[in-house]
């Protein structure tokens, strides 16, 4: 099938058929004692911009230096992986990284996949017409839940392409098993092209994830409002203050939102009090040496590995084939 772009999950199908669970789920993270947000909960259509605002930051570094180990090792990457993949693009937004991989990689199928489908319809759109013999196929799909690729997925050399290091956003066990789960996904053929955030000067951390703009607090505040129109609670979010900080013992950056005074949040069904000063933790995000991530890899199945980096070390994109 060419030129087909093939809707397979509706926004609206999501919200309607899994409200409930995700009501449950953000009332159960906001009671627990270390009350807790998941960084889903970021990717409104709001939040879907800001982070796209956050990638031109001059802090936030992953975004530019990602791109510019793929514009100095393109040829050599699509030499290892090879014509005629299905690319299954994990985490899509706005599609454009993959889109600057399809003249060199020329796959056979394109797979975005992302949770915000309104976004990825957009973007899949105008894809579509600037690469018409490249199949296309649109999936809603959120990873925290258990997923499964449908038929309209070939089979045939499926190669996982998981850029901007948000592998980092899982704990480890989380990763390996997210990893495990994409290598029973595909046959020996495939394999993962993905980019893992590195170890680093603490400063240059912190000042990635509490940029000077505010860029970052803007969007970790969002998601108080995107709660509120899910859960129906009353989050002001004047009553709260972003934290973005790397902790250095745990080798990740945190994201919490502080309560700036005593507040009492309600929403249909429940209620939380947070004293002055206490916060809701709504982010991590992992930083790997190579060695660690190599090693995690080779647990899910994923080894050969090649990986090229920046000259100053901070990113690195690995190409790991199914073993
Ligand atoms: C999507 N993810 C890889 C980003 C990160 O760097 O962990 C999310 C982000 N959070 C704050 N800034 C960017």
């Amino acid at each position: 099938m060419t030129n087909s772009l093939s809707v397979v999950i509706h926004p609206a199908e999501i919200s309607g058929a899994r409200r409930h669970e995700t009501q449950s789920e953000l009332a159960a993270g906001l009671l627990a004692t270390a009350a807790h947000i998941s960084p889903k909960y970021f990717y409104d259509a709001m939040g879907s911009i800001l982070f796209e605002a956050i990638c031109e930051l001059p802090e936030y570094y992953p975004t530019r230096t990602e791109a510019e180990i793929f514009t100095r090792h393109m040829s050599e990457m699509a030499q290892v992986i090879g014509a005629g993949a299905t690319l299954i693009d994990l985490g899509a937004g706005n599609c454009a990284k993959a889109a600057s991989l399809f003249t060199h990689l020329h796959p056979q199928q394109y797979v975005p996949i992302d949770i915000s489908v309104d976004h990825l319809h957009e973007s899949v759109a105008r894809l579509q017409q600037r690469f018409p013999h490249i199949e296309m196929t649109p999936l809603g799909l959120d990873f925290s839940r258990q997923w499964f690729l449908p038929d309209e997925v070939r089979s045939d050399k499926r190669v996982f392409f998981y850029p901007g290091s948000s592998i980092g956003n899982f704990d480890q066990d989380h990763a390996l098993a997210f990893l495990r789960q994409l290598r029973a996904s595909c046959d020996i053929d495939g394999g993962i092209l993905i980019g893992v955030d590195l170890i680093k000067d603490q400063a240059i951390l912190d000042a990635a994830y509490d940029d000077a703009l505010g860029l970052t607090s803007a969007f970790n505040l969002n998601c108080l409002r995107h709660v509120n129109r899910i859960l129906g609670s009353n989050f002001d979010v004047q009553q709260w203050r972003h934290l973005g900080f790397f902790n250095a013992q745990l080798g990740r950056i945190e994201m919490h939102l502080q309560a700036l005074a005593d507040v009492v949040v309600t929403w249909p069904g429940g209620a939380r009090n947070f004293s002055e000063g206490e916060r809701i933790h709504t982010e991590n995000s992992y930083k790997y040496t190579i060695p660690a991530f190599l090693h995690l890899l080779e647990q899910a199945g994923f080894g050969n590995a090649r990986s090229w980096n920046d000259p100053l070390n901070w990113f690195s994109v690995i190409y790991a084939h199914a073993v």
